[in-house]
């Protein structure tokens, strides 16, 4: 399809969307970009849709996400929405913890982002857990985000809260330096989690493999696994049991 047409359609959908928007009618589905056609190397934004609406976190948007996404049943599918379960309730149970509600999380919002944060796991190599794509598995946070900026841009919506959760989860976040010293399939900037809701999803992540028995690992568990990366992320995953008032 030439450039212009696509142009078009896509001015017409943003058009449409407004429409429902302002009429309270339901939305109509997005054109779709297949997943395998997100480039991981498109210069990441900061904040892309500015002009768009905060997305709607509701659980039933999200799954029409992840179905968009992940469509059909697939193993995968299955193993993917375990696991963003399991983080979302844990992420949840944190968030109910006493002194956590000067917060201001909704639950909605934590939910949200726990179901979506492995979002760009399926076009990442892992066998093991059935990924079958063929970026680095350790670019799945960063191809989630992608994924998610260029579905608010098709959609009118901003999705952005969301992507940065995805960037930033993976253990407990990556320096710049990591990515230069270890030579890491990454860009090399800092994707630490730095707001209430980053660090939220990157701690109850821990507490979950998508391999293995799929049982809640315990503290000591994680401290143990973790450890390996060195004393700086043991630091900032201490400091995130602080943040949430879970002690040392
Ligand atoms: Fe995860």
């Amino acid at each position: 399809m030439a450039a212009s047409a696509s142009r078009i359609i896509l001015l017409q959908f943003l058009e449409d969307n407004k429409k429902c928007l302002r009429a309270d009618l339901p939305r109509k589905q997005p054109a779709i970009i297949p997943p395998e056609k997100v480039c991981l190397h498109i210069p990441a934004m900061t904040n892309p849709s500015q002009q768009n609406p905060v997305a709607c976190y509701s659980p039933e948007r999200v799954q029409q996400v992840i179905d968009h996404f992940y469509p059909g049943e697939t193993p995968l599918k299955q193993l993917l929405l375990r696991h963003s379960r399991q983080v979302r309730d844990k992420a949840l149970a944190i968030l109910a913890m006493p002194g956590n509600e000067r917060l201001g999380l909704s639950a909605d919002m934590a939910s949200a982002a726990a179901m979506l944060h492995d979002l760009g796991i399926g076009q990442c190599h892992a066998p093991s857990i059935l990924c079958t794509g063929q970026e680095p598995y350790l670019a799945h946070g960063l191809i989630g985000a992608r994924l998610l900026r260029d579905y608010g841009r098709q959609t009118g919506e901003d999705w952005e809260a969301c992507a940065r959760v995805c960037e930033r989860h993976t253990g407990t976040g990556i320096t710049a330096e990591d990515v230069r010293r270890q030579q890491l399939p990454l860009p090399e900037r800092d994707f630490l989690p730095e707001t209430p809701l980053e660090k939220l999803i990157c701690l109850a992540d821990k507490y979950f493999s998508k391999s293995g028995d799929l049982q809640e690992k315990t503290r000591d568990q994680i401290l143990r696994e973790l450890s390996r990366f060195g004393p700086k992320t043991v630091r900032r995953l201490k400091d995130l049991w602080d943040f949430f008032n879970l002690g040392q």
